[in-house]
């Protein structure tokens, strides 16, 4: 998979050059590029935001240095998406469809957000990563990237992720691991026993319990569901 990632602030991405991320590039299952919208600007100043037609606070991101960018990196078959809280909440589901996808581009906003012309030109879809308003779209950015990069094939094992929150609605159970004991407090005996319909019990019932307690909208669409 390759992945686009439109920015006035590219100094902000090292975090996707470390850990699972960084060695996934490495073996190239996964070709991430940040590329600094700045550079496709034809002003002289290479001025990439100006004033909001109609007056009000802050500045806008100009059309003109992001079409450049994106028609300089879009295929027929990218999908291009923009980070706004105007839109849809992000979740694993999303995550799972976009994982599918050859190639991603990610456009962030900075300032008041970008000109609307871009979004409806280009048909992108704009991505939320919460009901909250951050300074700009390059963490937003970088939560998509990670929670859809770790489900490309082979990025890490299968096994952790058939088995993680919100595979059927439900959130993980407790996870332990050595000391069996620490500080007085002591693994639940049952995880120390080797017997695995047992420990696979323990661990649906925690699960379930985990989501009434924490989620309790997702506790009920698994319960609707599961009639
Ligand atoms: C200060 S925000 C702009 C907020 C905009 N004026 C509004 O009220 O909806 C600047 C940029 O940060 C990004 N951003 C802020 N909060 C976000 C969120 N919850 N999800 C995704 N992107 C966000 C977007 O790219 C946005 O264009």
């Amino acid at each position: 998979m390759k992945i686009d990632v439109l920015t006035l602030f590219p100094e902000m991405f090292s975090p996707l050059n470390a850990s699972i991320l960084k060695k996934a590039q490495e073996k190239q299952l996964i070709d991430i590029n940040i590329i600094n919208i700045r550079d496709f600007s034809k002003n002289i100043h290479k001025q990439c935001d100006d004033t909001p037609f109609g007056g009000g606070a802050g500045m806008v991101m100009m059309c003109d240095p992001i079409f450049n960018a994106i028609e300089h990196v879009k295929t027929a078959q990218s999908k291009i998406l923009c980070m706004s809280p105007r839109g849809i909440v992000f979740g694993q589901s999303i995550a799972k469809d976009l994982s599918k996808f050859d190639h991603l581009i990610i456009l962030c906003g900075h300032y008041e957000g970008i000109d609307q012309r871009v979004i409806e030109y280009f048909q992108i879809q704009e991505i939320s990563i919460g009901d909250y308003v951050l300074t700009g779209g390059e963490l937003p950015a970088m939560v998509i990237v990670d929670a859809v990069c770790r489900l490309v094939p082979n990025v890490i094992k299968n096994e952790s992720i058939e088995n993680e929150s919100f595979t059927n609605d439900l959130l993980e159970y407790d996870q332990y691991t050595r000391p069996s004991e620490y500080k007085g407090m002591k693994v639940p005996q049952v995880l120390l026993e080797g017997n695995h319909a047992k420990i696979d019990e323990f661990r649906k019932n925690n699960s379930l319990n985990a989501t009434k307690k924490n989620r309790p909208e997702l506790y009920e669409k698994y319960l609707k569901e599961k009639k």
